[in-house]
């Protein structure tokens, strides 16, 4: 058994739907070592709590996967907890990691972290160069803050304490443990239970908002668990070659993007719903492109392998065994 493996590492946010993956991808490769603490064991936002656990557990690695998480309605009803608990989180994992020696860390952030009416595909150099879209905006910030302190703890701290502190910013994300609630949920896991719901009630249309056209990128949650164990132990040269001090976070994406529309009939299918889609053209659509620039870690070496129907198929199976609990 490779040394590797026995590393001690800690997953903060592992009953997420994030952090639950890399647990189980941790596992399946041959990782020994896995330390998590629920948020009513460790409250993150807590300083001197993180302090105390992490100088007493001292990890090797830890992925930040615990994070505040929500759609529009959310962030703009609790803009404080967005920014205030984002922040908080980041800021005592990063310091107390480094007041411990702790040397690794892999920091989640999202694809809402680069501007508005950013060229598309965004690639990683897009960041701060325009107004960020304004409902998730304190969240964005937060996110961009963790960027930052990775950052500025490696360009302080980095040679002189081995600080290897790296961020991925995912595209939209879905697959099992995904939040499926009727009015708070992203776009995958709401259309799940919406055809899984007319299917049984034997709805004759399922109806849309949008005209279905706007085109969106999804990517199968157990590939973003691999692509961050892959960034999180990637050779540090080869991460210096993608990445620069001040610009060190790589996107993590599919690469390819698919309409609304052609989104609804793959789930519609993949639950087995026969009845006709109805797009409601009156209701807005949002941008008409959101496509990650993945082209640094596809250079890495990294590529992701669940095709869309294939992960569909799982998450669906997730649901209802949910539903059925
Ligand atoms: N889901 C996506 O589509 C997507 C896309 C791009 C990026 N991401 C990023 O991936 C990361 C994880 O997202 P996710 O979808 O897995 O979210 P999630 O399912 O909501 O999981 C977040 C986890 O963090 C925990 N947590 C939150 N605040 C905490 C605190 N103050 N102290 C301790 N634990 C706390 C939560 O515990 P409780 O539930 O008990 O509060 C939960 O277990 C986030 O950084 C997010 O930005 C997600």
């Amino acid at each position: 058994m490779s040394l590797g493996l026995n590393q001690k590492i800690y997953v903060a946010g592992h009953r997420g739907m994030v952090g639950s993956a890399i647990v189980r991808q941790l596992k399946n490769q041959g990782y020994q070592n896995i330390i998590t603490q629920t948020h009513g064991e460790l409250e993150l936002t807590n300083q001197s709590a993180v302090a105390s656990f992490l100088a007493a557990e001292k990890p090797d690695q830890i992925y930040m996967a615990a994070a505040r998480v929500g759609g529009i309605y959310a962030n703009n009803t609790y803009p404080a907890q967005f920014i205030y608990e984002n922040l908080m989180v980041e800021a005592n994992i990063v310091h107390h990691a480094f007041e411990n020696g702790i040397k690794k860390i892999l920091f989640l952030g999202s694809s809402c972290i680069y501007p508005k009416l950013v060229p598309q595909p965004m690639a990683e150099e897009a960041l701060l160069t325009g107004k960020l879209e304004l409902t998730n905006e304190p969240y964005a910030i937060a996110k961009i803050a963790g960027i930052k302190l990775c950052e500025s703890y490696n360009r302080q701290y980095g040679q002189s304490h081995g600080l290897d502190y790296r961020s991925v910013m995912p595209t939209n994300l879905y697959g099992p443990g995904d939040n499926y609630h009727p009015e708070n949920s992203h776009v995958i896991p709401a259309l799940i239970r919406r055809f899984h719901e007319a299917k049984n009630n034997s709805n004759p249309e399922v109806e849309i908002w949008g005209s279905g056209e706007p085109r969106r990128e999804f990517l199968y949650v157990e590939d973003m668990a691999r692509a961050s164990i892959f960034v999180m132990n990637l050779d540090v040269d080869k991460y210096n070659s993608c990445t620069e001090p001040m610009q060190s976070h790589l996107n993590v994406g599919v690469g390819e993007d698919i309409t609304i529309g052609e989104l609804a009939k793959i789930v519609a299918e993949v639950v087995g719903y026969t009845g006709t889609i109805v797009f409601d053209k009156s209701k807005p659509d949002g941008p008409p492109r959101k496509l990650m620039n993945s082209n640094r870690l596809n250079v890495l070496g990294w590529r992701p392998t669940t095709k869309l129907e294939a992960g569909m198929a799982l998450a669906y199976s997730d649901f209802k065994k949910n539903a059925s609990q």
